[in-house]
Order: C-alpha cells, then structure tokens, then sequence
C-alpha cells in the first residue's frame, strides 16, 4: 500500500482522497492522478469511482460538482475504528486504524456491482424522492378517502416515505403498499415507515411481475374475490436490468407477458404492469433511464405508454449526477384517463454546460429545472447547466422517438423533415466493427516484437481503424493498431483461416489458446476456439467506405477510399460501406452529418449524451438522418464541398467548412434566423 509503484489505480484514487473525511472533487482528483503521470480518462475514472462507491469504500460528498469522500467511522456503526483501503487484487479490506490488517475482513468489490447488475439495485436520494412525491400528490390530492400508493420496487422504502412526510404534512390518510424481492429491504422499509400519524403501511415481499400469476408469494396483486387490485398512485425507480441479466423470469415469458419484445429491460414490464394497475384517474410517477425515449428497444414500451397513459410532464436529468447509476434518469409523469395523445406535454432537461455566462446562481438542480427561460444557463456551485424547455415532440418515423420540441428549434426540425428525402437508413447499412472479444490477443500496436516463430504471417495481420484515428473528413492514420484476422472468404462464403497453412499464426493463438477457449459462447455456438466472436463480412473491407466512431464530442465521419490491403473496422466504430452507385449520396450524408446542423439535428432530436458532452453515435440514430435528392444543384454544392475537405484541396479548412456548413443550411432552406438559433444552440451545446 505504502509502495507507490505496486499500487493499482483504485488504491492510488483512495490515497489521494482526505483521511479525515472530507471531501474532494472530482476534477481536482483526475488532475492530481495525471500530475502523478496517470492519464485517466472520464468512462475509467468513473467506473473506478463508482465501484468504490458501491462497495463502500467511498461515498458522494458534500459541495456540488461531484465530489467524493472515504467512508469513516460515523458513516457505519459496524466498522467502528476500521479504514477502508483497497488492495491491488481490486478487493476492498476493511482493516483497523494501525494499518496493519489484523483481524481482516475481506469483501469482493465486484460482488457489490454484481448484484447491483442482478436486482437493478440504485436507491433513489431523498431529494429526488421528495421532487416526485410533490409531482404524484399534486395531482392525486383530490381523490376522497385514504390515497393508495404503490411502488413496487420499494426497497427500503424511500419513495414511499416522501409520500408518507407529504401526508403527514397535509393531514392526508394514506395507504403506502410497497413491494420488493428483497427480504431485507422490505425489512428496513417496515421499520423505517412506521412513524407515520397519517398513513397504514402494506409492506410485503414479492416479485411484481408474477404477483397474481400464479407464484407462492407474498404479495398478490388480485383481492380475496380474484379482482385485479387498483391504486391511486404508482410511484418508483424500477430495477434497470437487461433481460438477458434476468434469472428466473425468462426474457420470452416477460416478453409475452407484458406485449414487448427485443431487447427490453426490467423497467419496461414495471412500466406496463403499473398502468395497468392504476385505477382510472389514477397517477403515474416513475423515474428510469431516459434510453427508452430515443432507442428501437424501447419503441414498443413508448408506443404502450401513449395509448394508455396521458403523459403530462416529462423531466430529463441528464447528466446531472442527481444519483448513483450508470443511467442518465428521466421523470415522467401520467395519468390513465384514456388512449389519446395530449397535444401538449412539458418536457424540461437539464445537462452540464461549458458554457462560462451565466444568468444566476441557484441552489439546486430542483430550483435549476423550474426556470421558464428556454436555454437559461444556471450556475449551481462550479457548474454550469442549460436548461431546455418545451413540449414533447414525437419523431414521425417508424420508431416514433420522443423529444424535446422547444418552441425555437420545433419548427426547424419539421422544416428539415418535410423536404423529400430518404433516410441514411433507407439507403445505406450501418454496421458495427469488428469485436473479437480477446483484444490482448488479437489487436495489436505492431508484431514486430514477437518471436519469429511465433510470429502470424502478414497475410493474416491488417490495419485497424479504431476511435483513435477518427477525424472528420479523412481518418487520422499517423498511429494505427493491427489485427490478427482470423477470417476470409473462400467458394463466395466467409470461413476462418486455414491454420495449417500459417504457422506463425497457429503457434501464436496456441499460446493463447487458454483464454480463447475460455470464451464458452464461442464454443457453445461450435465456432473455432481461434475465431475472432463478431468478424463481420471480409469481403466488404476492400470497399469504399465512411466510418466513425461510436463515442465523440462531435461527429467524426470520415471517408477511406478503397484499397486492396485495407483497413478493418474495429468494434468501437461503425462503418458504412459505399458501392459505386452510391458514391453521391454517400458524399452528401458525409457533408450532412459532418456540419453544424447535424449537431443541431442530433441534440434535439436523440440527445444522448453521455458524461462531459460526449455524443453517441450508434446506428438506430444515423439511420434516422435526412438525405435529400443527391441530384440537386444545392446537394451537388454540399458535394463538391465535401470533395474539396477529403481531398484536402479547399483553400484553409476552417474556411471549406464554414461553406460547407452554409450549403448545408442553404440545401434544408433554412433563412438566417433559422440559422442563428441552430448556430446559438450549437455554442450552447
Ligand atoms: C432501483 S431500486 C429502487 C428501490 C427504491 N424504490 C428506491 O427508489 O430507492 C430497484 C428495486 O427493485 C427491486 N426488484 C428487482 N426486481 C424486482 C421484482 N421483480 N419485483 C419487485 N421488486 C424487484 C430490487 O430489489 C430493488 O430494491
């Protein structure tokens, strides 16, 4: 520990972390690991973070921004006199105060992330819960007799308290019906609900999606005569798990059950149960990840909602940190009055800014959310946040993707859209690169180091075009990784590589060849042991062809011309390949999505963002793009303009792209002022 050299970055994070207590930010933490020559990127960083906090080792300050701290003492009345510290195995010790780990307990930190993967376990803050009791009680306080109110998922009942203060506060009976899988939750929920002057606790142990359907269980959501059993008010942060994480309740099952399917998540069938479960009238308060607005995954799950739910507010949290999951959280809020879509639904958000003016400081994201000014950029501590206002606007494509219409940039989109086009989608595939699914062994920085016997032939070993060498226009290729390929094309089909004739290959994947069998699914689906996992097709890689990046602050498409050695795609990029034919339209999408308006076109329509600005960029959104007739005299502008950028033959490129961006404005007819706010909320973005 004492060792500098010997320590894994989890331990090196925790020693720079006040002893005492205190806390420390984030930003200044990620500056003294890179003055100690540690470059940590934001995803590691907050992966490492987040794991320590789970595993509680670490908790969230206090100060806004993103602060951390260690747990002490008065933070756990079991590990009275114990320190914290993490070994290098990446497990969390709990030692006593001399540091000499007497008498240690040894708790595994990925045991806590793994059941936080399992149950979909991120306890919702007070504060928050606060904010979405008030949402569900002002609009359900008209209802006579005691208010019922479910959440079922209620672990340690937090949601239900907020309800609980709320009633007490107005005079208001209550019942508060809570639900969870968790004995020990629904323990503490017990103990810590019965204060209440003003409600009855219905506290009982279950799994919501069977209730009622047949399962020894606790709870049963039908009455003693067999009737569904109905509630005033739902309120909850349903578990987030991927159903192929899910144990018992079998992906097809919950599928069928609850009329979705593809990839749906746990939060999905809560959703559709809860509406169920509300009486007539009644009122839905759920707060969940915001993917389910703008992914496929979640098209069904959107399309449920608006035939059975009049949704009135949505709020999207973003990146505001506002709790502890891997998820950027939305709160929406509906009432179950009948099938049709309400004409006007507010829809707020609010995400982290670099934007420097400000126009006040406010004490809370709460207080941030309420302002009336679209775009307003508040200051709460040292951060900057914007926040959007609007109504919710729903896409007029196949999926149906909610968003933030704002009142400026609505009429934009629709102007943008209602030019003939065809969609990327319509036109080109978007495919993932390549995942072989043992990186160490397959991708490479170059192979010259290793023995020559040992050594795979050049024949097998490509270059791999992967996030680092993404640029716009043309691939920054100073610095490019190479692979080991395990796949060609022989009699038109694509196979592996026949070792026997590479056995500089061969003699290299046998040394690995322990870890590669270790991937069971390759061997379950009676693929080779050697086999890179997702090859994708080696016949199109010798292709005219625009790639990017999955993750980036901005677009980085770029085009790489055809070549007979080529360049494969690695799996944090996607790729798009251009046949012949299509070689115009392909520039056109290039000089589209490449240009301020793409930018504009993304935020208000997708808007997911990750932590710090960056953008995703994944098929189900690229698709989505508007490619207007390549033929015209105002795309052949955007073309030759793009021309000019990939073959660098434009005078100065900042100059080649700000006429690139005004073909692009001027090919979608926006006037200035269009032009302005596009360019005003580019600034703000
Ligand atoms: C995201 S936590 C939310 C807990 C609590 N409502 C809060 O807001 O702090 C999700 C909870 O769902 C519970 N859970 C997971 N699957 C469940 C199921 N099928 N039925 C009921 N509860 C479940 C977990 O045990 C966990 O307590």
């Amino acid at each position: 520990m004492n060792n500098p050299k010997k320590m894994t970055l989890a331990e090196t994070i925790f020693s720079l972390i006040p002893a005492d207590g205190s806390s420390i930010g984030n930003g200044r933490l990620r500056d003294q690991l890179s003055s100690m020559g540690h470059y940590v990127d934001e995803d590691t960083y907050s992966k490492i973070r987040n794991d320590m906090i789970r595993s509680r080792v670490l908790r969230i300050g206090r100060g806004r921004g993103g602060t951390v701290r260690r747990t002490v003492c008065s933070d756990a009345g079991t590990i009275q006199n114990e320190t914290e510290v993490v070994d290098s195995s990446c497990h969390c010790l709990l030692v006593d105060s001399t540091g000499k780990g007497e008498g240690l307990s040894k708790v595994n930190l990925k045991a806590p992330a793994d059941s936080i993967k399992a149950n979909g376990v991120h306890y919702t803050p007070d504060h928050l819960c606060d904010f979405m009791a008030k949402l569900a009680i002002d609009r359900a306080s008209t209802v006579s007799g005691p208010l019922s109110v479910l959440d079922p998922a209620c672990g340690d009942g937090a949601l239900l308290r907020a309800i609980g203060r709320i009633g007490d506060t107005l005079k208001m009976h209550t019942r508060l019906i809570g639900v969870d899988i968790d004995a020990g939750a629904i323990e503490k929920a017990r103990e810590c609900l019965s204060g209440f002057k003003n409600a009855t606790i219905e506290v009982s142990l279950g799994d919501y999606l069977k209730g009622g359907y047949g399962q020894a269980t606790i709870f049963d959501d039908r009455d003693s005569a067999g009737k569904q059993k109905k509630y005033d008010v739902i309120i909850s942060n349903p578990p987030y798990v991927r159903t192929q994480n899910i144990g018992d309740v079998g992906p097809k099952e919950l599928s069928s059950k609850f009329g979705l399917d593809g990839r749906v998540d746990l939060y999905h069938a809560f959703i559709v149960k809860a509406i169920d479960d509300l009486k007539d009238g009644g009122v839905m308060v759920f707060v969940t990840s915001n993917r389910f607005m703008v992914t496929n995954a979640g098209e069904q799950l959107r399309k449920a909602i608006l035939t059975r739910l009049k949704i009135e507010e949505v709020i999207d949290f973003g990146d505001t940190k506002i709790f502890d999951a891997a998820v950027l959280p939305v709160v929406f809020v509906g009432v179950k009055v009948g099938t049709t879509v309400p004409a006007e639904v507010i829809f707020r958000r609010i995400y982290e800014t670099r934007r420097r003016s400000t126009s006040r400081t406010v004490g809370s994201i709460y207080e941030a959310i309420e302002s009336q000014v679209d775009q307003e950029c508040v200051c709460i501590g040292e951060i900057n946040y914007v926040i959007s206002r609007g109504t919710m606007g729903i896409l007029k494509s196949a999926a149906k993707t909610w968003y933030l219409a704002r009142p400026s940039s609505a009429p934009i989109i629709d102007k943008i859209f209602s030019i003939e086009h065809k969609k990327v989608g319509e036109i080109f595939n978007v495919r993932v690169g390549i995942k072989t699914t043992a990186d160490n062994v397959f991708i490479r920085d170059g192979w010259s180091g290793i023995e020559e016997s040992k050594r795979p032939e050049d024949e097998v070993i490509y270059p791999l075009f992967t996030s680092d060498n993404a640029a716009r226009w043309t691939p920054n290729l100073s610095r490019l990784k190479s692979i080991l390929y395990t796949h060609l094309v022989e009699n038109g089909r694509r196979t592996t590589i026949p070792l026997d004739k590479y056995p500089g290959a061969k003699a290299y994947l046998t040394d690995h060849r322990e870890q590669l069998e270790g991937r069971k699914y390759v061997v379950k689906a009676k693929r080779d042991w050697f086999e890179i996992w997702v090859p994708q097709d080696p016949s199109l890689w010798s292709h005219d062809k625009i790639v990017f990046p999955d993750i980036s602050t901005e677009p980085k498409f770029s085009f790489i011309p055809a070549s007979p050695h080529p360049l494969l795609v690695n799996g944090d990029c996607y790729y798009i390949i251009v046949n012949k034919n299509l070689v115009e339209e392909a520039l056109l999408m290039l000089g589209i999505i490449n240009s301020k308006l793409s930018v504009f076109i993304y935020d208000e329509l997708f808007n997911n963002k990750l932590y710090s600005g960056k953008r995703r960029f994944i098929t189900q959104y690229i698709q989505e793009y508007p490619i207007p007739n390549p033929a015209s005299l105002k795309a052949r502008k955007v073309v030759d303009a793009v021309r000019g950028l990939i073959n660098h033959s434009a005078n100065g490129a900042n100059e080649a792209e700000q006429s690139l961006n005004t073909a692009v404005y001027d090919l979608f007819n926006l006037s200035s002022s269009e032009q302005a706010v596009v360019e005003k909320a580019e600034r703000a973005s």
